[in-house]
């Protein structure tokens, strides 16, 4: 299994691309499953989730190409890709395919709006939590689907097309905003989502599908009404920027010290946490080619956070701002608000050096004035990029083992950085 090898202590100067979000590309390329005509996406991250998610859309008679040529193996940056769902040849997501990646659940909507029919494995729990299912079904019930659960997996069926109407979620989710807002768009009548997410993905995909056709308004706002139509077309649209790498690299900047022009990055997408940074005493200059992040050397200033949908701060950035938080000068509290068991970096950072305690969903970072490098492990995605960001300010050498969960969320890791000036290489086995 591959690891990551860092030595610490060189500031990061230079520019970093900031590649295509891979939380938009994902349901985009679902979305694919809508039409019969083919809907071309720019910017499609070249990452290990997209490529299972390309095997299972495969699986359901999705055709695809790169830049109009079938793609060979890692090859490249982010790239365009068409997708074709001329046939939809099988209707069931099945658990080997499911549950290697969430997001693939997310089918169960566009299936069951455009065969009237779909059956998908529950996606089950992953290491951040529990990450139940109740708002699909809920939802899509509301749309007038027949819902059964049985054997691990979700059979729905809308005979007669799914039926507009109104719901409220509960709770604010990302994937359940979605899948409810793929569906209407080929339901009779009108649907109104309330309390729908704003995350920037939701309207990357509502601007999408309006280019395909659909009738949508509100999306970024949390209502959001659906008019259904009979079809939708093909169309060509492009990933935003991810906004998880941007703030990611800007902590690394922030972190390690430095000044790196993140190219491409929009600070609209991420304002709540550049206003943190900005914060710790981290200088975030937005420029036309994207957001320059410059920190010398006076101390970071400990700053608390608390997790929360759009447009508050992301869950997403939560384990590398507290990596950020443990050479802080002082005390700060980072309270997780979305995933009950987000807190798996605190044990690998506290390996490097860090003074964390957790009081349930509070963890209480006391800053030490240095890291030094240790072996760690990575968890998850966004856990495991903390501990790279971490090494890059730890003293001395950093190994993170089970890299393949960095390669699922950020493309190019190593050349970036060491493009930028990190002592970081890529160690296979
Ligand atoms: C998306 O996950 C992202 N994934 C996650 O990023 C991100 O952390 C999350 O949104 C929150 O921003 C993708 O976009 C592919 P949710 P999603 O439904 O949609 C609960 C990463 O590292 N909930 O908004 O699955 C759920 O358990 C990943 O890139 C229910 O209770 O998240 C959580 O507590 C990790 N019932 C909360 O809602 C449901 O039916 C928000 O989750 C659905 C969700």
């Amino acid at each position: 299994m591959d690891r990551i090898r860092i030595v610490g202590g060189n500031h990061l100067e230079g520019r970093i691309p900031i590649s295509g979000a891979k939380n938009a590309a994902l349901p985009l390329m679902i979305a694919s499953l809508l039409t019969d005509d083919t809907l071309t996406l720019e910017n499609v991250p070249h990452l290990a989730d997209v490529e299972q998610l390309i095997r299972i859309l495969g699986n359901h008679g999705v055709d695809y190409s790169v830049n109009g040529r079938r793609e060979s193996q890692n090859e490249g940056y982010s790239r365009t890709i068409n997708f074709t769902a001329r046939n939809i040849v099988d209707t069931t997501a099945p658990y080997e395919l499911v549950s290697k990646m969430r997001a693939s659940f997310w089918v169960i909507g566009p299936l069951l709006a455009r065969m009237g029919e779909a059956k998908v494995s529950l996606p089950g729990g992953c290491a951040i939590g529990t990450r139940p299912v109740d708002l699909f079904i809920d939802g899509l019930q509301a749309l007038g689907a027949d819902i059964d659960v049985d054997s691990g997996y979700i059979l729905s069926k809308a005979k007669n097309r799914l039926r507009g109407n109104r719901y409220v979620f509960p709770k604010v989710s990302v994937g359940a905003t979605h899948v409810l807002m793929m569906a209407a768009t080929l339901a009779r009548g009108e649907t109104v989502l309330e309390n729908a997410a704003r995350e920037p993905e939701v309207v990357n995909l509502a601007e999408c599908l309006i280019a395909m056709g659909a009738k949508i308004d509100g999306a970024g706002t949390s209502t959001i009404t659906i008019e259904g139509v009979d079809a939708l077309s093909g169309a060509r649209h492009r990933v935003i920027p991810d906004r998880i790498e941007t703030g990611t690299y800007a902590m690394a900047v922030a972190m390690a010290g430095g000044d790196v022009l993140l190219e491409g990055a929009r600070a609209d997408l991420l304002q709540g946490a550049l206003d943190v940074l900005a914060q710790t005493g981290t200088e975030i200059i937005p420029v036309n080619s994207g957001i320059r992040v410059r920190r010398n050397g006076a101390g970071i200033s400990p700053v608390d956070v608390t997790t929360e949908p759009f447009p508050g701060f992301p869950t997403d950035l939560q384990a590398q701002f507290m990596g950020l938080m443990t050479m802080a000068k002082g005390k700060s509290r980072i309270t997780e608000t979305i995933f009950e068991n987000r807190f798996m970096h605190v044990q690998e950072l506290a390996r490097l050096g860090a003074h964390i305690t957790l009081a349930g969903q509070t963890a209480i970072v006391e800053g030490v004035s240095k890291l030094k490098g240790a072996p760690v492990m990575a968890t998850d995605l966004r856990a495991s990029v903390s501990l790279v960001i971490a090494g890059l300010a730890a003293e001395g050498e950093t190994v993170v083992n089970r890299v393949y969960h960095l390669d699922r969320g950020f493309e190019r890791l190593e050349e970036k950085l060491s493009g930028c000036g990190a002592t970081i290489e890529r160690l296979s086995s």
